[in-house]
């Protein structure tokens, strides 16, 4: 039986992940395909954890959040324990698995607080996926589009964090690239379906490829 595909969608937060992902899953079935889509942090234990701790409903003793190497760890193993419990066993039984933010998201991330080298490290253990797509919206653009979509964020103080974590996914997209791996890097301000045209025409070159 021919593997399953793995694709994990990228980029800064409001940029459209979830609603392609969607999509896409759509388009899979459509096609008559069997398609597992999931996230990161997942809704597993460890992603559980991690919720918390970025709503400050965890925190140490001192009421202190977490710090940064300690979130990094999490995220590493949040990672490690989706693929064997889920992304690993579709994928061997044929099932296309799409993921929403995958090791890409702590490279850009997690690189704010801690040197990329040593997070490449704890992710190490973490299988390539057959292709990354980073959607590239300008922080401004996706913190409109949040602040429609949810609760009001702290816009004008996020904003500069943004600009870096996109830089962050920029240069990591490129030198991951430059190190064979299938990393494309697409335009997400355009509109919604224009998007998705994009990311289906990618994916329908990784699923001509066999292995
Ligand atoms: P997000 O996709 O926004 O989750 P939800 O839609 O459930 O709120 O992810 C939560 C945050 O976690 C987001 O700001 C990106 C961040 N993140 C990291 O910093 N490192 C990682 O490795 C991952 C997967 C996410």
């Amino acid at each position: 039986m021919p593997k399953g595909k793995f694709i994990a969608l990228e980029g800064v937060d409001g940029s459209g992940i979830s609603t392609q992902v969607g999509l896409l899953k759509k388009w899979f079935l459509g096609r008559g395909e069997r398609v597992f889509a999931t996230k990161e942090p997942t809704d597993g234990p460890i992603g559980a954890l991690i919720r918390q701790a970025l709503t400050r409903r965890v925190v140490r003793p001192d009421g202190s959040p977490l710090d940064d190497t300690t979130l990094a760890l999490l995220f590493a193993a949040d990672r490690v324990d989706h693929l064997r419990c889920q992304i690993v066993p579709k994928l061997e039984h044929g099932v296309h698995v799409i993921s929403d933010r995958y090791y890409l998201s702590s490279f850009a991330y997690q690189s704010l607080g801690d040197d990329l080298e040593w997070i490449k490290i704890i992710n190490s253990r973490a299988r390539r996926p057959d292709l990354f797509i980073l959607l590239v919206v300008p922080p401004i653009t996706s913190q409109e589009r949040m602040s429609r979509d949810r609760w009001q964020v702290d816009l004008y103080e996020e904003l500069p964090k943004m600009e870096v974590i996109l830089r962050n996914y920029l240069a990591v997209a490129r030198r991951l690239k430059e190190e064979g791996e299938n990393v494309r890097i697409i335009d997400g301000a355009r509109p919604l379906e224009e998007v998705q045209g994009e990311i289906r025409t990618l994916v329908e070159g990784v699923l001509k490829v066999l292995d």
